[in-house]
C-alpha cells in the first residue's frame, strides 16, 4: 500500500488550480469537451466546477444525493475499522468483480466513474490499458489519504466531478467502468447518456449495482447512501434504453461473512437483513 505521502501525490484536479484547463480552452460547462490531455487540474471553488455540480442535481434528486454523498464519505472514512471489511484484500475483490463483469479488462482509455477511493484500476491493470478516474469526492478521498493502490502502479488522475456532465470529448474513450455507482448518483439517465456520448461505439462498460427484490423496494426511503432502488431486471432495462447492448449479465444474493451468534446477527443487523433481500447485478454491455 502507499503511504500517506504518496497518496497526498495522486493527481486530482480538485484543489490544485484551473490552469491547464484553461489554457486549452476547451472545458464547456456543463458536459462540454476538455481532451483526455487536459485532464489536469481544477479548484472545487472554481464557478465551473460548481456549475458541473449544479448540473449534476438539476433534474436529478439533489437532496437525496447530497446526504447519500455525506453517507458515502462517511463510509470510506471507517470502513476499513468495520470488522466486516478489515481483512477484505483489494485485489483479490476486484479480480473477482471482473470476472463477474464478463473477463478480463479490454487495453485502451479507461475510464472508472464513481472510482472511489480504492478503485478496480488501482489494483487490475492490463497492459496497455490507460487509467482515468472521475469521482465528486475525490478531493476529500486524497485530503484524508484515504486512496488506497497496488504499490507498483503508477497513480491514475481523477477528476473531482460527477459525472451527470463530463468534461470529455465524445467517444474519446475505449472502455467505461461503473460500479456500484449508478444507484447512488443523483440522475442515473443523465450518467448513462454522458457514458455513451464519451465511449466509442463498441466499447465497453462494465456494471454493478446492488438491485433488490420488487417487494421491499418501498420499504428502503430509509436507506440513504442508495439513491435508487431497481430490481435486476428494471436496471437493465435502463441500460438498454441508453444506448448498450448486454453482452453478460449476472444476478446473485448479496452476501457478507457475518459471524453466526446472534449478537453478531443483531450488531450487523442491517447487513443479515441485506443478505435477504438484496442482490448484485453484473453487466458487461457495448455501446451501440
Ligand atoms: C459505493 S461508492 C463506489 C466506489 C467505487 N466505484 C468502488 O466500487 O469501490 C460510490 C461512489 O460513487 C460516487 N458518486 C456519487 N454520485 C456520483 C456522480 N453523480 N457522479 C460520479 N460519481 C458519483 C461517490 O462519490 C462514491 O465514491
Amino acid at each position: 500500500m502507499k503511504n500517506a505521502e504518496q497518496q497526498a501525490s495522486f493527481p486530482i484536479f480538485a484543489g490544485m488550480g484551473l490552469t491547464p484547463w484553461r489554457q486549452h480552452g476547451v472545458l464547456s460547462v456543463p458536459g462540454g469537451g476538455a481532451t483526455l490531455e487536459d485532464f489536469r487540474t481544477l479548484s472545487s471553488a472554481d464557478p465551473m466546477v460548481q456549475a458541473y455540480y449544479a448540473g449534476a442535481a438539476a433534474g436529478g434528486q439533489r437532496k437525496r444525493w447530497q446526504k447519500a454523498q455525506a453517507a458515502e464519505a462517511r463510509f470510506w472514512r471507517t470502513w476499513r475499522q468495520n470488522t466486516l471489511y478489515q481483512h477484505v484484500s483489494l485485489y483479490d475483490f476486484w479480480l473477482e468483480v471482473v470476472a463477474k463483469t464478463g473477463g478480463e479488462l479490454a487495453s485502451g482509455r479507461t475510464l472508472d466513474v464513481g472510482c472511489g477511493p480504492v478503485s478496480v484500476l488501482n489494483f487490475v491493470r492490463p497492459k496497455g490499458l490507460e487509467p482515468f478516474g472521475l469521482d465528486p469526492l475525490a478531493e476529500v478521498y486524497a485530503r484524508e489519504n484515504l486512496i488506497e493502490s497496488r504499490d507498483d502502479l503508477q497513480p491514475m488522475p481523477i477528476a473531482g466531478l460527477p459525472a451527470e456532465g463530463m468534461p470529455f470529448l465524445d467517444q474519446s474513450l475505449d472502455q467505461v467502468i461503473c460500479f456500484n455507482v449508478l444507484d447512488h448518483v443523483s440522475d442515473a439517465p443523465r450518467v448513462l447518456a454522458e457514458i455513451h456520448r464519451v465511449l466509442k461505439p463498441g466499447g465497453s462498460l462494465r456494471l454493478y449495482v446492488h438491485t433488490f427484490a420488487g417487494w421491499i423496494k418501498r420499504f428502503l426511503f430509509f436507506d440513504t447512501p442508495h439513491t435508487y432502488h431497481w430490481d435486476h431486471e428494471e436496471f437493465k432495462a435502463l441500460v438498454e434504453a441508453g444506448g448498450f447492448k448486454v453482452v453478460h449479465e449476472l444476478m446473485e444474493p448479496k452476501t457478507f461473512d457475518l459471524p453466526q451468534t446472534l449478537l453478531g446477527k443483531l450488531t450487523f443487523f442491517p447487513y443479515w437483513v441485506a443478505t435477504k433481500v438484496a442482490y448484485t447485478s453484473y453487466f458487461k454491455v457495448e455501446r451501440l
